[in-house]
């Protein structure tokens, strides 16, 4: 099972968190049972706006998050 955190607060969501949620939902949808995705407060990263998005893949921190970005580390741990 991979954990995919996503920071749901306003400067993720400013900077296009949520259109990486939707991605990871459609993945999950594919890969049933494996992925769990969970949205998440402000992590505190974004005094500097360049961090945002932030992501959580188990415990691999990811900042400027980009969709292809998530989705190969996700991937990745899938197989
Ligand atoms: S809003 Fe995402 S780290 Fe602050």
């Amino acid at each position: 099972m991979v954990k995919v955190e996503i920071c749901a607060g306003s400067h993720c969501s400013l900077v296009g968190a949520l259109n990486i949620l939707e991605t990871l939902e459609e993945l999950q949808t594919e890969y049933p049972g494996q992925i769990q995705i969970e949205k998440v407060e402000c992590m505190d990263m974004c005094d500097d706006i360049k961090n945002a998005p932030v992501i959580r893949v188990n415990d691999d921190l990811i900042t400027s998050a980009q969709t292809q970005m998530v989705i190969s580390k996700v991937m990745e741990r899938i197989k």
